[in-house]
This record gives structure tokens, C-alpha cells and sequence, in this order.
């Protein structure tokens, strides 16, 4: 059974922004946004150092890390910068306007 959690709603979402938004009892927030027409949950923390993703910039369906500048596919987790290296990506589900992501 997930661990699912309520983050946000629709309406606090936008595309080609990045939102963070704190979970109770997680340490770092959740990066929610729609990229292609989906919407796109991953973890607010880039996988490489302990540095805010959500403090980067979203170019196309990449954040780009504030941390080195590498990029990760939010459609794919991946970092061609370091191709070992994976974002992690929630599944979400829609509640009627909200919006939950599995963090487990
Ligand atoms: S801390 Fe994010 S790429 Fe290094």
C-alpha cells in the first residue's frame, strides 16, 4: 500500500513553473508542475547533493540544478550529466481537484 499524500491542487499548479510545496513530516518539499500537458511530481531535493531543486529553472521538461548546473528530465528522472544518476518521479493521483503524490 502507498504512502500517498495530499500536496496541492490543480489550481496551484502552472506549467513551465516550479512549485514546492511542504508535506507533513518530509524534510524537503515537493516539486509539482505540468510539463506536456501532464502534470509532474518529483522530490524538491536534486539527487546529486543536498541543494533546493526547486530553486533551479525549468527549461523544456528539464530542471536545471541550481546546485552544478546539470539538468534532469522530469519525464524520465534522467541527468545526462551524470546518466547513473536518477530524479525520482511520485506517482500521482487526482482527487477532484487535488492533487496526491505516492512518496512511498
Ligand atoms: S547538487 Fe544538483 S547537480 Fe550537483
Amino acid at each position: 500500500m502507498p504512502l500517498r499524500v495530499r500536496v496541492c491542487t490543480v489550481a496551484d499548479v502552472a506549467a513551465g513553473e516550479l512549485r514546492a510545496f511542504r508535506v507533513h513530516g518530509v524534510t524537503w518539499p515537493v516539486i509539482v508542475t505540468i510539463v506536456d500537458g501532464a502534470f509532474v511530481a518529483v522530490p524538491g531535493v536534486c539527487p546529486h547533493e543536498d541543494v533546493a531543486l526547486w530553486e533551479g529553472d525549468l527549461d523544456g521538461g528539464e530542471i536545471v540544478c541550481p546546485g552544478h548546473g546539470w539538468g534532469f528530465d522530469v519525464r524520465t528522472g534522467r541527468c545526462k550529466s551524470a546518466p547513473g544518476l536518477e530524479l525520482r518521479r511520485y506517482a500521482i493521483t487526482l482527487v477532484g481537484d487535488e492533487i496526491w503524490v505516492d512518496l512511498l
